[in-house]
C-alpha cells in the first residue's frame, strides 16, 4: 500500500520521505496557496526531495480544452507527475484523450461508486475518493471505499484507489482494512498514527528495569 504525504509542505515533505515511508506527496490549490510563492518552484522542490516518489498536481483551469492543454504542461514538468483533474462529467472528453496521450491521471473529488466506474473504464492510473468529506455530509466514507474496491477487484480493472481527505487515525485505519492501493495523509494524521501510548510506556519500562542492573556497555 503506498503512502502519500497530503500537503505542499517541503518541510514536512523532506522530514516523512527521509524515513523511508512516503511514496509520494498529493498538492493541491489549497496547499500549494496555503504555502504562498511560486506554486512551480514548490512543485520542483518537491520533486527533488522525491525523485521517485509519485507527485500528484491539480488543474486549476475550468474550461475543458484549457484543462486539457494545462494538464499536458504539468505532466510536462516530470516522469513521475501525476496530474489531478475534477471527476466532472464535461471534463470525461479530456480525460480519455490524455489517457489516450499517456498522460497519468488521479482524478479527484470523486465521491461515489458510479463515478469510480466510469474513470476505470477511462483507464485513469488513480481515482481519490474523498472520505472525510463524505463523512462531513453524514455519509459513510469507508464504506463508499469498501464498495469502490469491490467493484475494481469484480471488474478487475487496472485504476488505482488512493483514498483521499484522511483526516483521523480511524479512517487511516478503514482505508488499511479496505484494502485499498493508496492513501493520502497529512503529516500530522500521520504522526497520530504512527504513536502509541503503550509504545512509550513500555519502552520506559524496558529503560528502568534495565538501568536496575547497572551495565554500562552491552553487549
Ligand atoms: C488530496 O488529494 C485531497 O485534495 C485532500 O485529501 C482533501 O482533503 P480535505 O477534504 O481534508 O481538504
Amino acid at each position: 500500500m503506498k503512502i502519500f504525504l497530503d500537503t505542499a509542505n517541503v518541510a514536512d515533505i523532506k522530514k516523512w520521505s527521509h524515513m523511508g515511508i512516503i511514496d509520494g506527496v498529493t498538492t493541491n490549490p489549497s496547499h500549494l496557496s496555503k504555502e504562498g510563492g511560486n506554486p512551480v518552484e514548490i512543485i520542483k522542490e518537491i520533486m527533488k526531495i522525491l525523485p521517485h516518489g509519485e507527485i500528484s498536481v491539480e488543474v486549476t483551469e475550468k474550461d475543458p480544452m484549457a484543462v486539457y492543454e494545462q494538464a499536458k504542461k504539468i505532466a510536462a514538468l516530470g516522469n513521475n507527475i501525476l496530474v489531478k483533474v475534477p471527476c466532472a462529467s464535461e471534463y470525461y472528453d479530456i480525460i480519455n484523450k490524455l489517457v489516450q496521450e499517456n498522460v497519468k491521471l488521479n482524478i479527484t473529488l470523486v465521491f461515489t461508486l458510479i463515478q469510480s466506474l466510469m474513470m476505470c473504464k477511462l483507464g485513469v492510473t488513480y481515482i481519490s475518493p474523498f472520505i472525510g468529506r463524505l463523512n462531513d455530509i453524514d455519509e459513510d466514507g469507508i464504506e463508499v471505499l469498501h464498495e469502490i474496491k469491490y467493484m475494481q477487484t469484480q471488474y478487475d480493472f487496472s485504476t488505482g484507489i488512493l483514498a483521499a481527505s484522511i483526516r483521523t487515525v480511524d479512517q487511516f485505519h478503514g482505508t488499511i482494512d479496505a484494502g485499498v492501493d493508496a492513501v493520502t495523509l497529512s503529516a500530522e494524521t500521520l504522526e497520530k498514527a504512527v504513536k502509541h501510548p503503550l509504545t512509550e510506556q513500555g519502552m520506559e519500562k524496558f529503560d528502568a528495569d534495565w538501568k536496575k542492573l547497572g551495565i554500562k556497555k552491552f553487549p
